[in-house]
């Protein structure tokens, strides 16, 4: 699989400090380090500040590639109705404020032309804007990944004069293009960079909208036709492979972005959705197939053998189904959990499993655990109130709580950020105690990612210390049966 890095400049708590973040896809890695904001600058080949609350960025040989994010990037979005928002017919406007995403937004006679990537403009006024080119995926602040999205040509024409005028498929309503490359391929890319701003983008078009995909992949559509169908009414456009002429009324090329897996209600154009709404629209999106689901196993064996477990608080071990950061003692931490009182499912889903199966495991779920790492994304199908504890890795702390602690706690979850011990880590017996991989993991992130990558990311396995962790579960159990005490109190005064 091709290997992208990326590489997040974050401005740390401690103000003097700057964290790296880095991030392989394909493997699922990540990691941060830190450097001294001194070192930092005088590694810089070049730094500019472009506004207050922008940090500078810079090359970094190390990785050939760069990039660059502030921890307040969705600050930078206007808190009022977004530029390009209202603009007037035959015009093209686009919105590069955002740190995550440009986006334009084109009104009139708009028509696809995919031979020359271009989208057209038709108007009659001599008044043409300017052409302008974008490319339609939420990371623009890394380069290395930006190199390989399509861009597009967004071009007014004069309509007098312009024979290539037929429309081949006419819309009668907006189009919103966006790209499925770039990091497609990684569950937290593919919510983080595309599903979720796609729902900030787009509902409050109520379905009635096309969406038209570069880079589009017959997989994709596959895995996500359930979510898409959702927020449209249209099938989908392939942009590259359908030659056709598509015309709209209007298009909005880019999504917008908020921040980590998240949607923040204050930049929502209409209304005041949240991300909470968003998971709505998952749960909306996978009922039918979950119904057929139910309706196949009890056609398939009558009795219902699972109704006694039903009452115990579900646990769900979301398993990494890969070389590193594996939970040795797996079978163990099972054991331990039904002796707390939980009944548990371990699940182990890779690229085939489907959604909507791994959806239904963590609705009906009280608590998931999971190792740091992309399938983590998928505390988003947990239901809010329930648990979600993620097991840090030494060296990971930086990356867990960000692309997934705190999204978690915004959607309403109970987030438990259980740090290993260096006991905890196999790094410890490979390495001893007193080793700076062990003593010191930010000194070793700080040397570099390739440290990074190979010894927390690629080289760690986790063996839990039951006996500190029991702790966390039993707490986990407790707070399971007082929620759903709480919650069966109205259907006991009805009945
Ligand atoms: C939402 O966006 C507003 C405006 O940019 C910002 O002030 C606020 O902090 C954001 N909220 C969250 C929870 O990030
Ligand atoms: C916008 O422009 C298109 C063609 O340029 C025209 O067909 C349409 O009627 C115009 N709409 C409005 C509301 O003026
Ligand atoms: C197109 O034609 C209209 C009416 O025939 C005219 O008003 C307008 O100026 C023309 N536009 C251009 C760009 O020539
Ligand atoms: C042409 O554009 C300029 C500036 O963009 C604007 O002031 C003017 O009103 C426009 N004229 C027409 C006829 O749209
Ligand atoms: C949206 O938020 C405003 C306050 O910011 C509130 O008055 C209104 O009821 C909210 N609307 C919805 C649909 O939640
Ligand atoms: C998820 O769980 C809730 C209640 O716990 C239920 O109402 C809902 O139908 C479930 N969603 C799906 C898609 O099964
Ligand atoms: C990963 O998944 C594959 C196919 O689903 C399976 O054959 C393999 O045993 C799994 N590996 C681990 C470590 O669970």
């Amino acid at each position: 699989m091709v290997q992208y890095q990326r590489l997040i400049i974050h401005h740390g708590r401690k103000e003097e400090r700057f964290r790296v973040s880095v991030e392989e896809v394909g493997g699922l890695k990540r990691a941060k380090q830190k450097f001294l904001s001194l070192l930092f600058l005088s590694i810089l080949s070049f730094c500019f500040v472009m506004s207050p609350y922008l940090f500078g960025f810079s090359t970094l040989s190390l990785l050939d590639s760069f990039s660059r994010e502030s921890e307040a990037l969705s600050s930078y979005e206007p808190s009022t109705a977004p530029l390009c928002s209202d603009i007037s017919n035959g015009t093209i406007c686009c919105d590069r404020t955002g740190l995550r995403s440009d986006i334009c937004v084109m009104k009139g006679d708009v028509r696809t032309n995919s031979a020359s990537s271009s989208v057209f403009l038709f108007t009659s006024t001599k008044n043409n804007t300017n052409p302008e080119k974008i490319k339609p995926y939420t990371r623009k602040w890394e380069t290395s990944v930006m190199d390989t999205v399509q861009e597009l040509n967004l071009i007014t024409k004069d309509s007098n004069s312009s024979s290539d005028r037929v429309c081949d498929v006419y819309h009668d309503v907006p189009a919103v293009f966006f790209s499925t490359g770039g990091y497609t391929g990684n569950v937290y890319h593919e919510f983080n960079d595309g599903i979720i701003p796609l729902f900030i983008t787009s509902q409050h078009f109520n379905k009635k909208v096309v969406f038209v995909i570069v880079e589009y992949h017959d997989w994709w559509e596959m895995k996500y036709g359930d979510i898409v169908s959702q927020l449209s009414d249209y099938p989908l456009v392939d942009f590259n492979g359908d030659s056709r002429t598509h015309c709209f009324k209007e298009a909005t090329v880019g999504l917008r972005i908020h921040d980590e897996l998240t949607v923040n209600s204050t930049l929502m154009v209409n209304e005041n959705q949240t991300i909470v709404d968003f998971r709505n629209v998952l749960d909306r999106a996978y009922s039918p197939r979950i119904q057929s689901l139910i309706q196949e196993e009890t056609e398939a064996k009558e009795t219902t053998t699972t109704s006694l477990d039903l009452k115990k608080p579900k646990l769900v071990i979301l398993s990494r189904n890969g070389s590193s950061r594996a939970i040795l003692n797996e079978n163990l931490l099972v054991k331990v959990a039904e002796e707390t009182g939980f009944s548990v499912e371990v699940l182990r889903p890779d690229k085939r499993t489907e959604m909507a199966k791994i959806y239904r495991s963590m609705n009906t779920s009280d608590v998931m655990i999971g190792v740091h790492g992309a399938a983590m994304t998928h505390f988003l199908f947990l239901k809010p109130k329930t648990v979600f504890i993620q097991i840090v890795p030494l060296g990971t702390d930086w990356a867990a709580e960000t692309y997934y602690g705190e999204p978690a706690k915004k959607l309403g979850l109970k987030y438990v950020g259980y740090k290993i011990t260096p006991k905890e880590s196999s790094l410890y017996d490979e390495y001893g105690k007193d080793d700076p991989i062990i003593r010191d993991p930010d000194s070793l992130n700080d040397k570099g990612w390739e440290y990074t990558k190979k010894i927390y990311l690629q080289g760690q396995n986790v063996k839990l210390d039951l006996r500190r962790f029991r702790e966390t579960l039993i707490r986990s159990y407790d707070f399971s049966i007082r929620r759903r005490s709480r919650e069966e109190v109205p259907r006991l005064l009805v009945t």
